[in-house]
């Protein structure tokens, strides 16, 4: 009877597919799937999950890497560009060799845009900046500014976006701080 030891050996994982973008000019290998937090199957890396991996903040409201994504609050628009494709469907090349990147005529919003190769992601340019003041001020159309007695204050990611992304106008003035005029 053989006495022999089970060394079962685990089998070796599949090697992750990887995809390279560049996120502001800087490039980042991510992998090609992320996996969904509620099904646990692998569903395609976005591009906030890209710009996270360089440390690239977006700033979000309904985006959490733990939930479905809602895609609704529209603070998340960036622009972007992907490799041109001749009619030959082959990439059309810059003079130095580089590929040529064919500019988005429409943002995305990133926490439900899937990245594709050669893909890249601008997040800080003046029309990135004009939308999140777009949206900032949407939302604060209809908020009550009671910033001073609010609860939240401190922790509250309406005011701290708007003084990084907004308007550069204080949420809450008092009386006293009123612009004069004439
Ligand atoms: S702290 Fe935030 S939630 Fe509270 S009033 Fe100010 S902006 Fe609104
Ligand atoms: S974070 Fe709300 S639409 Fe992307």
């Amino acid at each position: 009877m053989s006495n022999a030891a089970t060394t079962e050996t685990k089998p070796t994982p599949p090697p992750v597919e990887t995809i390279k973008v560049k996120v502001d000019g800087r490039e980042v290998e991510v992998p090609k799937t992320t996996i969904d937090p509620i099904t646990g199957k692998p569903v395609p890396t976005t591009m906030i999950q890209a710009c996270n991996a360089v440390r690239v903040d977006v700033p979000h409201y309904c985006y959490h890497p733990k939930l479905p994504i809602a895609g609704n609050c529209r603070m998340c628009l960036v622009e972007f560009g992907t490799p041109a494709l001749g009619p030959d469907r082959k990439p059309v090349l810059n003079p130095d060799g580089t590929p040529k990147i064919a500019k988005s005529p429409r943002p995305a919003i990133a926490c439900a845009t899937p990245i594709s190769p050669g893909m890249e992601i601008y997040t800080n340019t003046p029309a990135v900046k004009q939308m999140r003041e777009g949206v900032l001020e949407s939302l604060l159309i209809n908020h009550p500014l009671d910033c001073p007695i609010c609860d939240q204050a401190g922790e509250c990611k309406l005011q701290e976006y708007s003084v990084d992304y907004g308007q550069r106008e204080p949420l809450c003035r008092s009386e006293g701080s009123q612009a004069e005029t004439g």
